[in-house]
């Protein structure tokens, strides 16, 4: 059985975690791949609620090894404080595996992360202040410290002073901020190696095999397909790559091992930060849809932006990761309203445009079409399959499907795992 990857298709908090749980008991690995503790998945077990942001949702699953692949950022600090939390909990952690190839988020990076951040005053990205960035480009300027540099005091510490060079002279010329000392970072990094050592593996070679021999495998994208640094709404995006490609290389797995790339999909949209949002609502409508979606952030605790589903970014997402299914969640959301507007092209410059544009100022310019569909007032939180949905809960979800470009294979009507009506199994 080759492997998936699930994903978010608007600017995260799509629902990944629940969907991904809800998978979690069938399939034998969940990996992260891209992104770090920036990610906020809420999963609902019972009445248990968990939010993980840097460990895969699969980790609630018994018989499934989560995995954290080379692609992911991982801040030790962060991995020991969550993984004690779900002990604590009486979760079992002990299949954790993480990549000795993974990137370290140290504490400069995330000194780095916030003090940028107030530097670019109304300019900023309203970033998570987690350090992902500043790790990222670590990385790709090639000064980063990885997972397995843990091991290696000496190499550690000629990192690190790698590293501090040029952030000190930053820090403290530009940023008017105290130098960061070597000895104090390399200490502490030091002070997570051995409790994070039993899960250091190589975790590329491990997932292969389990491809070999028919395992399931579940690529859990973190953020979503508009917050990809290449395919986002540039420069108001998160650092890495949540689509559909990242899954290869953030986990060392070849395109042809993947044969569906599912799209989480919001019935409506929203957004954390900054940067553009054609669709979004500044009246009573957003309000109500962030009091009755709970739109608050799980990572930062910060109120998300709101609007309506706008279809050309739906299509969008299924272009740019070739999708072939959606999940689509939170449809339990729209109950009770009139009419649900949903946007099926945009405007800009006068001109109606169907397709999302490339240029970053055409879409700043973006002005959202509407198409009004009828709403439905039944509470459909207790729906099991498409036809316990009212006539227009179904006629809306058909409509989306249809401006989306790809089927709509669930839907989610609750937070909870058997709150979902599943249409074509993923598995
Ligand atoms: P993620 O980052 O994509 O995993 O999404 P978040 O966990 O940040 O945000 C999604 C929120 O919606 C969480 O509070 C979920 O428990 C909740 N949720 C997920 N699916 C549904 C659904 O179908 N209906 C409702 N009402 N809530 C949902
Ligand atoms: P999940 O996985 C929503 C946003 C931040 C900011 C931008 C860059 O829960 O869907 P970063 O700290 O990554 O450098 O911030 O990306 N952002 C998210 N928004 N959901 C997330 O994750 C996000 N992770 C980052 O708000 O606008
Ligand atoms: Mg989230």
């Amino acid at each position: 059985m080759p492997a998936l990857v699930l994903l978010g298709a608007q600017w995260g908090d799509e629902g990944k975690g629940k969907a991904t749980d809800l998978l979690g008991g069938s399939v034998d690995y969940v990996v992260r791949y891209q992104g770090g503790n920036n990610a906020g998945h809420t999963v609902v077990v019972g009445d248990q609620k968990y939010a993980l942001h840097l460990l895969p949702s699969g980790i609630l699953s018994p018989g499934c090894t989560p995995v954290i692949g080379n692609g992911v950022v991982v801040d030790p600090s962060v991995l020991l404080s969550e993984l004690s939390g779900l002990n604590e909990r009486g979760v079992d952690t002990s299949k954790l595996l993480i990549s000795g190839n993974a990137h370290i988020i140290t504490p400069y990076n995330v000194t780095v992360d916030k003090v940028t951040e107030r530097f670019l005053g109304k300019r900023k990205i309203g970033t998570t202040g987690r350090g992902i960035g500043p790790t990222y480009a670590d990385k790709i300027n090639r000064v980063g410290i990885r997972v397995q540099d843990l091991y290696d005091e000496s190499i550690l510490t000629q990192k690190v002073e790698a590293a501090l060079d040029v952030k000190n002279q930053l820090l403290t010329k530009l940023y008017n901020r105290r130098a960061i000392a070597v000895d104090q970072v390399v200490e502490e990094l030091l002070g997570y190696a051995e409790k994070i050592k039993p899960f250091v593996a190589d975790t590329v070679l491990i997932l292969n095999q389990a491809l070999e021999d028919d395992k399931v495998v579940l690529f859990e994208g973190g953020q979503g397909t508009l917050l990809d640094i290449d395919h986002g709404t540039y420069p108001f995006v998160t650092s890495s790559n949540p689509t559909a490609g990242g899954a290869c290389t953030g986990a060392g797995v070849g395109p042809t091992k993947i044969s569906r790339v599912i799209g989480i999909l919001k019935a409506y949209t929203t957004r954390v930060g900054s940067g553009p949002f054609p669709t979004e609502l500044f009246d009573e409508d957003g309000e109500a849809l962030r009091r009755i979606g709970g739109e608050r952030g799980v990572t930062t605790g910060r109120d998300r932006r709101c609007g309506w589903f706008d279809a050309v970014i739906a299509r969008y997402a299924t272009r740019v990761n070739g999708l072939t299914d959606f999940f689509l969640t939170k449809l339990d959301v729209l109950t009770g309203w009139e009419q649900i507007p949903v946007c099926v092209a945009y405007e800009i410059d006068g001109k109606r445009v169907e397709e999302l544009p490339y240029s970053q100022t055409d879409f700043h310019h973006a002005k959202p079409v509407y198409e009004m569909l009828p709403g439905w007032s039944e509470d459909i939180s207790k729906a099991k399959s498409f036809s316990d949905l009212p006539k227009n809960a179904q006629s809306y979800v058909k409509a989306l499907e249809e401006m989306s470009g790809a089927p709509i294979s669930a839907i989610g009507v609750g937070p909870g795992r058997d709150e979902t009506i599943e249409i074509n199994s993923f598995l």
